[in-house]
């Protein structure tokens, strides 16, 4: 029940902010949901350039599907929506409603082998984010130029960190580090990795947690400091 209700707020309110195409970002700082941001309502934010330029829907909407799908398709998120969603089962040796069981071998879940392809393109969207925590160190409007943070700042911050941390410890990435070796001894490098991905990937449920709080609340806080409900706390 806990699961169903925190994915299903989490999915009204991402999809009330997706289709928003407002507030998304105050100088320094650029909401996760739209970042990159590419299209020519961006303006400041568009440090990518803008080559969907006039799109005449949210600006978010082209980039969501990378996380979203990556979220989608997680091995973790997929035990959870199944459960907690489909019943299918509700639990460990608890008989499921359904009659007959295809699992992921028929549309719509099939799709969820493209993990692997949306854990690369969520390695690109972490560099990304990592890039717009980066210009949050910089001077909000009013300020002179150089180093600068905010409780804004911070909140960018905890959020990659987050963010990287869930993707990290991926399965598709322990694979990808330290999968179809046959021997690890010849590959030390490797193997340091997938031990180091290995610990990671312990926590992963935990890191899917937190980082899906993370990237709600760093968008609601750009959100509030852009339509002037708070004033972003800043330290220097
Ligand atoms: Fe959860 Fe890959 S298994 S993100």
């Amino acid at each position: 029940m806990a699961t169903f209700v925190v994915f299903s707020s989490f999915i009204v309110y991402a999809t009330w902010r997706a289709f928003a195409d407002k507030d998304y970002f105050t100088e320094p700082y650029l909401s996760p949901f739209y970042s990159p941001c590419l299209t020519d309502s961006c303006k400041a934010a568009a440090d990518f350039g803008t080559p969907f330029g006039g799109f005449p829907l949210s600006a978010a909407l082209i980039i969501l599907v990378f996380p979203l799908s990556f979220r989608l398709t997680c091995y973790y998120y997929r035990k959870s929506y199944y459960r907690a969603f489909w019943l299918s089962p509700p639990a460990c040796a608890v008989a499921e409603p359904h009659a007959k069981y295809t699992g992921e071998t028929r549309l719509p879940l099939i799709l969820n082998n493209i993990h692997r392809y949306a854990w690369y393109a969520a390695m690109v969207i972490g560099v990304i984010l990592t890039y717009d925590v980066v210009l949050a160190f910089g001077p909000a409007e009013g300020e002179s130029d150089g180093i600068h943070m905010g409780l804004g700042t911070l909140v960018l911050l905890a959020n990659v960190v987050l963010i990287w941390l869930y993707t990290l410890s991926c399965h598709s990435c322990r694979h990808a580090v330290g999968g179809r070796l046959r021997h690890f001894s010849k590959h030390p490098v490797r193997y340091w990795m997938w031990t180091q991905v290995s610990k990671l990937n312990a926590h992963h449920a935990k890191f899917a947690w937190y980082s899906l709080f993370s990237v709600a609340l760093a968008d609601l806080y750009v959100m509030l400091v852009a339509n002037g409900t708070i004033e972003d706390l800043r330290f220097f």
